[in-house]
């Protein structure tokens, strides 16, 4: 897509990834992504704004050629990550008069990642501002979103924030401006689930600092731009700030059928006294969709059979995976069959350390269930909706 005119002289000049799959050779991508550059002419000096992906380095190069780009002063690297950054020694080689702009933390990281030469630096503190002619860049620096070199670009003329990683989303689309909130939501739900929510005491910290700047567009760079900016503000106060619903979120394996009889039975006991449950049959599911529900969850149970004295391999990715992403959830429990013995809750147990949760009484079953299990089952509801109600989760 060729660059778009976001106001005179401020242009998106990135690239959009339909076909990406996955990305960190982990997350899912079922909408692509964009890896979104800018372009700032100002009446002396000409600044990009983050760079794109090396696998579509030709692209951004063509951009500024395009636009007749003789003269650019800064490279703004707001991440060094390489989706972000990885155009820079590219974008150097075309303009080897530009100057790249980072903070302290990412110049060193963009040295050991990229070899780009030290002189080729200037580096920028907190609040720290460039006047490019007829406009000025004012530099936040938000550690943690989520790398610990980031900062956040605010264009002061035009008050639009450029603030990377942050309040994007994985979605190729030829929108410029988000026009499918549905959709837009969604996409930036998986991306926060997935990125930002093992940060989000640091998230929460970098909201209340960019509270009291007017912000007309925020301008990520993955997905499309918003041009109202409080529709993802306002989400990600609920994601990052607000307690945890009234919500189960089950993942399970089952291998023969029994685990399977103890989730369907363990569902329909949650339903009836009113508590909302996501489960996922972990052989099949989008993990991506498993961590979106991570958000909002106030107790996960876990389903598992024993497989050689443990848990299912499937379930043990899943463990750690909802380890490393730290959601807000309050409670645990494990139900499952086991063949003639085994260690499942114990392991499980120690595979989620980072959760500060209260482990609720596991429902274990030798074979398939029967009338005690079905009780304990049905304790189990009892104990999560009383557990919701004391801590007025809604
Ligand atoms: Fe989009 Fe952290 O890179």
């Amino acid at each position: 897509m060729k660059p778009r005119e976001i106001k005179p002289d401020v242009l998106w000049a990135g690239a959009i990834d339909w076909d990406r799959r996955l990305f960190d050779s982990l997350i899912p991508l079922p909408d692509g992504t964009s890896y979104n550059s800018y372009l700032i002419k100002g009446s002396q000096k000409t600044a990009l704004i983050d760079t794109v992906d090396p696998s579509v380095q030709d692209v951004l190069i063509n951009h500024l050629d395009e636009l007749g780009i003789d003269t650019l002063d800064y490279v703004i690297a707001n991440h060094a990550e390489q989706d972000h950054s990885g155009a820079i020694p590219r974008v150097l080689q075309k303009h080897p008069e530009a100057q790249v702009i980072a903070t302290p933390r990412c110049k060193d990281m963009l040295i050991d990642l990229l070899m780009i030469p030290e002189e080729k630096f200037i580096t920028v503190n907190d609040g720290e501002t460039i006047s490019l002619g007829n406009r000025t860049l004012e530099f936040i620096h938000a550690p943690w979103v989520h790398w610990p070199e980031t900062m956040l670009t605010y264009l002061r003329e035009d008050k639009i924030l450029f603030p990377c990683d942050l309040f994007g989303s994985h979605l190729a689309t030829t929108d410029l401006y988000v026009s499918d909130e549905g959709q837009v939501y969604e996409a930036a739900k998986r991306y926060y689930a997935e990125i930002m929510m093992p940060f989000r005491t640091n998230i929460q910290k970098h909201l209340g600092k960019i509270k009291d700047y007017a912000i007309d567009i925020i301008a990520p760079s993955h997905g499309p731009m918003y041009d109202k900016p409080e529709f993802i503000l306002k989400a990600y106060r609920e994601w990052v700030f607000d307690q945890p619903k009234n919500i189960v979120v089950l993942p399970y394996i089952s291998m023969h059928g029994s685990t399977r009889q103890m989730v369907a039975h363990l569902v329909e006991a949650l339903v009836q006294r009113g508590v909302t449950v996501k489960q996922f049959d972990l052989s099949v599911t989008d993990i991506g969709k498993l961590a979106i529900e991570l958000v909002d969850a106030a107790t996960v149970v876990i389903g598992t059979p024993t497989v050689l004295t443990g848990p299912h391999p499937n379930v043990v990715y899943a463990a750690s995976l909802a380890n490393a992403l730290k959601p807000k959830i309050k409670f645990v429990s494990i139900i499952g069959s086991y063949g003639w013995g085994g260690k499942a809750v114990e392991q499980l147990a120690g595979m989620i350390p980072n959760l500060k949760v209260e482990i609720l009484e596991p429902v274990l079953c030798k074979g398939a269930p029967k009338q005690a299990e079905f009780e304990a089952l049905d304790n189990l509801a009892n104990t999560i909706d009383e557990k919701h109600k004391e801590n007025n989760f809604v």
